[in-house]
């Protein structure tokens, strides 16, 4: 039998990789650069598996020549980058990376939380452009975070250990999901389920994590925004495209919100033009789950998923982390 071969699509930690190359014929892409659907087609066109990142989108047109494909591995916890159905109905199974991630991602809702609330961006630009360091008593007055109602809109297992986290700072936690989550879950989380309606209403900060869907698509617009208190802080760690920034950005312009921290963008990589010239959004670079130990665990949680679902290594035919069921059983599929 012929060994796997397997497609990597931008250079991620060696050594972790290392551990495809003892069951596989691995082939890694030198640079990270955006691939056009065209070359995407080509890269898969006589793979088996493939290790991917959000960077790249793949649907019908990037498999259409991919014979032998079977699996894909997604590095990362959301999989919008992926045409679930697709891929499901040409029995490709599609894997992700949860668990690994999830406190890391938490802790940095909660960065970005605590920036924009006490406005520490601000204070960093402020002297970086060589103002003056006397102290004033007005000077950059913030929202206190501490004692505040806190909003999470999802509730999976990132929404989760945001909430654990606010015991800390004596809040009311709030939250709104599709589903509510059991009872000891709301007890562990010390938070309460209200509708969409009241969680914007009531919520003095409020930081989204649910997944990017058709149904999760600008639920943040202009209507739910004008919901929301002047004084609120708005955090998106998500996905890009739940919140409408152009709302927000005439939002934060027009003082209808205090401030808001962003992570993530519609129309990613592009950032919308007006966010970058308002002083009261903390604009970072989808780093939520960048802490180095976390980015190795989420390449090797892939890696295990893509060797499983190839029928190979020590979970052959179990991968863990399936995302897209219809899959299995199909054509080519392993397991
Ligand atoms: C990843 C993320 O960095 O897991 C996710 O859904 O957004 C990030 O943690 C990204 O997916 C890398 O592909």
């Amino acid at each position: 039998m012929r060994r796997a071969r397997v497609w990597v699509a931008q250079p991620l930690f060696d050594d972790v990789i290392e551990r495809l190359r003892e069951h596989c014929d691995v082939s890694v892409e030198p640079s990270v650069v955006e691939h056009t659907p065209a070359a995407m087609a080509a890269s898969l066109r006589d793979m088996d598996g493939a290790l991917v990142t959000l960077n790249e989108r793949i649907g019908g047109a990037e498999i259409a020549r991919a014979a032998s494909l079977r699996a894909i591995a997604n590095v990362g916890v959301g999989c919008n980058n992926l045409d679930l159905d697709v891929l499901g109905a040409a029995g490709i199974i599609a894997t992700n990376t949860p668990d690994v991630l999830t406190e890391t991602t938490a802790d940095f809702g909660w960065a970005l939380l605590m920036a924009a609330a006490r406005r520490v961006g601000e204070g960093e630009r402020w002297l970086r452009g060589g103002h003056s360091q006397q102290w004033l008593f007005d000077r950059l007055l913030g929202h206190d975070v501490h004692g505040a109602t806190l909003g999470i809109l999802g509730m999976g297992r990132i929404g989760q250990a945001i909430a654990r986290r606010a015991t800390g700072f004596r809040m009311r936690v709030l939250y709104h999901n599709r589903s509510r989550v059991d009872a000891p879950t709301e007890r562990e989380c010390d938070a309460s389920y209200v509708s969409f309606e009241t969680l914007l209403a009531q919520s003095d900060h409020l930081i989204v994590i649910l997944p990017y869907s058709a149904s999760s698509h600008h639920l943040i617009d202009a209507t739910a925004l004008a919901r929301m208190q002047p004084t609120a802080v708005l955090v998106n760690i998500a996905r890009g495209g739940i919140v409408d920034d152009a709302a927000l950005a005439q939002a934060l312009a027009s003082g209808h919100l205090a401030a808001a921290g962003l992570d993530v963008f519609e129309g990613e990589p592009e950032l919308h033009e007006r966010l970058l010239s308002l002083e009261n959004v903390v604009l970072t670079p989808h780093i939520a789950s960048a802490s180095r130990a976390t980015r190795r665990a989420m390449v090797s949680v892939a890696v295990d998923n893509l060797l499983a679902a190839l029928g190979l290594g020590a979970h052959a035919g179990r991968p863990p982390d399936v995302v897209n069921a219809a899959a299995l059983g199909r054509r080519g599929a392993d397991v």
